[in-house]
């Protein structure tokens, strides 16, 4: 056993929230172009002025040092940048000291592929983003991912030992039929599906208003065919989580819209290029790569300080026809899901 890690100075923000959870994604390019996700034709990060692993590694040694016990790898797709197994890898030798679990949210599309080597390196659960079982419809949604490729990802990830859960976008009138043949299928095969609400950030290839699908309502629905158990189980992340007594499995619902769960917000978001963002849906940040390259560490836990200072409250999301745009330009794929 290790010894209990005790940071020195952990991040706390001015609503008394504790930072102990680190989403950092790797790259902003994706394989795929979803179209609750990307326009079609996205402009990415010019990759001159991506982080290189060795920066990546510092900022989470800060991180780690002042008390974060939880990092996801995001994207974009994060197994689409080259070598991300070496950065899996040294992150994943931090598990134990400080740092309690490394998790990753991927398509699936390369996961066979890595599937063994995430295992390898010390990661127990990861995230796959599936919003149909329907191949075709698959194509149409991720306008270019093949869902046989995103399958066989899945068995290899099962075969290598890892827990998964799966994540679904749910949209009216574009999958909300495949809800319960999505859970029947998740929980048939040990895995969690977790349905997230769409949410306005960036210009997409979807009309947000139309395909607004509010999770409480269809929480009503299910609770009417289903004996849903409330769950008190904490993952660190914004989802509430129900038992499901006819198949046996955890449904979570990821209700930013309908339901603000700011209060209890314990992460914040690193983007490819360094930027920390405090908070998924507003522009409050602080830019980690300059501050590491102007001042190294202590520029670094410097910019970590100020960071908690202004880190926003909460979001304040709203789909409405006459909303002239996005809450937020960015898209999901620059801050990391
Ligand atoms: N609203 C909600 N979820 C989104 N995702 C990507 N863009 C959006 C959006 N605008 C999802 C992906 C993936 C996770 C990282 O975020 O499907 O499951
Ligand atoms: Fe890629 Fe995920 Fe965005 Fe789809 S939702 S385009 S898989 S980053």
């Amino acid at each position: 056993m290790n010894a209990p890690f005790a940071p020195k100075r952990p991040l706390v923000d001015t609503f008394g929230r504790t930072i102990s959870y680190l989403r950092i994604s790797v790259t902003d390019r994706c394989d795929f172009r979803c179209v609750y996700c990307m326009a079609e034709d996205m402009v990415f990060l010019p990759k001159k002025d991506v982080l290189s692993f060795e920066e990546v590694e510092t900022i989470a040694s800060a991180f780690i040092a002042r008390g974060t016990t939880k990092i996801r790898l995001t994207g974009g797709e994060p197994l689409v940048r080259r070598d991300i197994m070496d950065l899996v890898g040294t992150l994943g030798e931090r598990i134990g000291s400080g740092l309690e679990e490394l998790t990753i949210t991927t398509n699936g599309s390369q996961l066979a592929k890595h599937a063994e080597g995430l295992f390898a390196a010390g990661v127990r659960r990861i995230n796959v983003s599936l919003d149909t079982l329907n191949a075709e419809r698959f194509a149409t949604i991720t306008r270019r991912g093949r869902l046989a490729d995103v399958m066989a990802g899945i068995d290899a990830a099962q075969a290598g030992g890892l827990s998964l859960k799966i994540n679904m976008v749910a949209m009216r009138g574009v999958n909300d039929d495949e809800i319960e043949p999505m859970m029947a299928w998740a929980h048939g095969r040990g895995m969690g599906l977790t349905l997230i609400e769409g949410m306005p950030l960036g210009e997409v290839g979807l009309d947000r208003v139309d395909t607004y699908l509010p999770l409480r309502e269809l929480h009503e629905r299910l609770a009417n065919r289903y004996t849903l158990t409330r769950l008190a189980k904490k993952t660190g992340g914004p989802a509430r989580y129900d038992h499901v007594a006819e198949t046996g499995g955890v449904l979570g619902f990821i209700t930013p819209m309908s339901h603000n769960f700011c209060e209890s917000c314990n992460r914040v978001r690193l983007t490819a290029t360094g930027q920390l963002f405090l908070c998924l849906g507003q522009d409050d940040q602080v830019n980690l790569r300059d501050a590491l390259r102007d001042g190294g560490r202590a520029g670094l836990d410097a910019a970590l300080d100020h960071a908690m200072l202004i880190k926003p409250k909460g979001h304040d999301f709203v789909i409405d026809r006459n909303a002239p745009a996005p809450a937020v330009a960015r898209h999901m794929s620059v801050t990391g899901g």
